[in-house]
């Protein structure tokens, strides 16, 4: 089997800088090794692949309502998208290493062009559902979803610089796992559309064994899976290093426990790694942050399964 590995260096979508550097930094620490110990052969273009898409080129970006720098997350993420479905389209498993969550928009839209009938299983601190209209930030990291699953104020009428996003989601093949912090905007989406969530109350009360298969019988079990990982959904103190932190997370085991049983499911077809920011913390938090980053890799690939 190949694995795709796209390194997206992209901080637009939120407003620190540093989460560009999460790729480079997690190529650098031996990942690529990690993925070809584990018998896969690795198609990797360079982490610069898509570097001249991902800065500004100096064109005005003004915001569209709150939504800032919309143009350039919705050039960077197109271009993602076409990068990801011609790695799923040769049958690899694509790894996408961010940069921040708004990248989602591209890495979904390309995973689900080669499987429609696919599953997404987002684990993240935040549902990152907002919408256009709902949206308190403005920072499109908090939005990807609300695109994906085409909700009002996503459509190509109401903001054509999005138009290139197909509504390829549905909400009954969305699970969250680790929601601790929603929006009053965000929590009426999710029940609105009886979206399943397991926020770290149901991780805490059931355990995360039984949170998994709740989450995998919910979406069905024959679906190719697409697994979007926040590193936020960690808790902060094992995974510092990242922009928006917030306590009362998985802790190292629940978060590795995860991408082991996407694994031992065998249907794995993209994964993403968001929201590493090296500029955050210090050299220790940096480092425990890049490290974990790169054994979540290893164990959505299989790397505990004996
Ligand atoms: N809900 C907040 C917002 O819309 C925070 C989103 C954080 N998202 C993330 N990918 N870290 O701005
Ligand atoms: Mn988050
Ligand atoms: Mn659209
Ligand atoms: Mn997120």
């Amino acid at each position: 089997l190949t694995a795709g590995i796209v390194g997206c260096p992209f901080s637009g979508g939120q407003p620190k800088a540093g989460v560009d550097a999460g790729p480079l930094e997690l190529i650098e620490s031996g990942l690529l090794d990690d993925i070809k110990a584990l018998g896969y052969e690795v198609d990797f273009q360079g982490a610069d692949t898509l570097a001249h898409a991902l800065v500004s080129d100096g064109t005005a970006d003004p915001d569209i309502g709150k939504l800032k720098k919309p143009r350039l997350v919705s050039k960077v993420t197109k271009e993602l998208a076409e990068r990801v479905y011609a790695h799923s389209s040769k049958g690899q498993l694509t790894v996408t290493l961010g940069g921040d969550h708004s990248l989602a928009m591209g890495t979904v839209s390309g995973t689900f062009k080669q499987y429609p009938e696919a599953a997404l299983i987002w684990i993240d601190a935040h549902a990152d559902i907002n919408t256009p209209l709902t949206t308190p930030s403005g920072n499109l990291h908090g939005c990807p979803v609300s695109f994906l699953l085409g909700l009002p104020g996503t459509s190509k009428e109401e903001i054509p610089e999005f138009g290139w996003i197909e509504p390829v989601l549905k909400p009954e093949r969305l699970v969250y796992i680790g929601l601790r912090d929603i929006d009053a905007g965000e929590r009426k989406i999710l029940k609105e559309h009886n979206i399943k969530c397991f926020s770290m109350f149901h991780v805490d009360k059931y355990g995360i064994g039984a949170v998994v298969e709740m989450a995998l019988d919910h979406v069905g079990r024959q679906r190719p899976i697409h697994l979007s990982f926040d590193v936020d959904a960690l808790d902060p103190e094992v995974a510092p290093s990242t922009g928006t932190a917030v306590r009362g997370g998985l802790t190292f085991r629940e978060g590795h426990y995860i991408t082991e049983a996407i694994a031992e499911t065998g249907r794995l077809v993209s994964l993403d790694i968001m929201e590493i920011n090296p500029s955050l913390g210090h050299e220790l938090s940096v480092q425990q942050t890049v490290s974990i980053g790169r054994s979540l890799v290893r164990c959505a690939l299989g790397e505990t399964l004996l």
